[in-house]
């Protein structure tokens, strides 16, 4: 794999349970090495946002998880961490899915549309040392030639539904390693505006009108104005109010 260190070191594992799961073990066994990947071919309990479950066909997606080492990165900053990825995924399916027919977008917190269509998921869970990050395992289901989707056909998509082409797996998750690894240099050298400017561009529905559904299942219409940097979500509402939301108390519908 062509990259500095995101990949140098690799697991394969035919069958797991998580991929995040397996990388959280593996950081108290033994000494992975920053960039360390861990992707499979079949999770048989693929985690998700939320506690929801995350499955795939095998064999057909992308299944991975990656071992970070952001101790540089203040506390108050972790969802740089999630920006990133986001941006990584996005130049990703930038560079495979070109043409003006195809609308990437960044979902917050963590999802990846086209054509407002869910193609990849983020899980990203974080270790403190101290009062300073230790390892972070950034978890990504990116759906690459899987075609069937069963109850979430028409909510869910991948490359190939979406473009009627199949991709080699392992090229893009070269691809996907290369972009995280640019973009967490980037993040390194503290580049935090260039960052955030480039996370705005891609974010679906900025300063726009949507349809939100708070935790007790109400339905609700607010301006999307913000994601501050800690990841809250900054919604204006009808009545002049602004609420700041995490993920667990505000879902966006489509
Ligand atoms: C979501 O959309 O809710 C997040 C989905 C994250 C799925 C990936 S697949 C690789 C890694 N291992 C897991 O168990 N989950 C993440």
């Amino acid at each position: 794999m062509e990259t500095l260190f995101i990949g140098q070191n690799q697991y394969f594992l035919q069958q797991v349970d998580s991929t995040n799961t397996y990388a959280t073990t593996l950081l108290r066994n033994v000494n992975a090495p920053e960039g360390t990947i861990i992707f499979t071919d079949h999770q048989t309990h693929g985690r998700g946002q939320r506690g929801n479950s995350w499955n795939t066909d095998i064999a057909s997606n992308i299944t991975v998880s990656i071992i970070l080492n952001p101790a540089f990165l203040p506390l108050q900053k972790t969802f740089y961490i999630s920006k990133i990825t986001a941006l990584a995924i996005h130049d990703v399916l930038t560079d495979n899915l070109p043409g003006s027919q195809f609308d990437i977008k960044i979902k917050w917190p963590n999802d990846m549309l086209v054509n407002r269509q869910k193609i990849a998921g983020i899980l990203i869970e974080n270790q403190l040392n101290g009062t300073l990050l230790g390892h972070s395992v950034v978890g990504i289901g990116l759906n690459v030639n899987q075609v069937n989707f069963g109850d979430l056909d028409g909510i869910a998509t991948s490359m190939k539904k979406i473009s009627a082409q199949a991709f080699d797996r392992n090229i893009i998750l070269e691809r996907l390693c290369q972009a995280l690894e640019k973009w967490y240099l980037r993040l390194k050298q503290g580049r935090y505006e260039e960052i955030t400017e480039v996370y705005f561009a891609s974010l679906y529905g900025h300063r726009q009108s949507l349809a939100f559904e708070d935790k007790a299942g109400q339905a609700f219409m607010a301006v999307l104005r913000h994601v501050r940097e800690d990841g809250l979500l900054e919604l204006a509402l009808p009545d002049g109010s602004v609420r700041h939301y995490d993920l667990k108390e505000v879902k966006l519908m489509m």
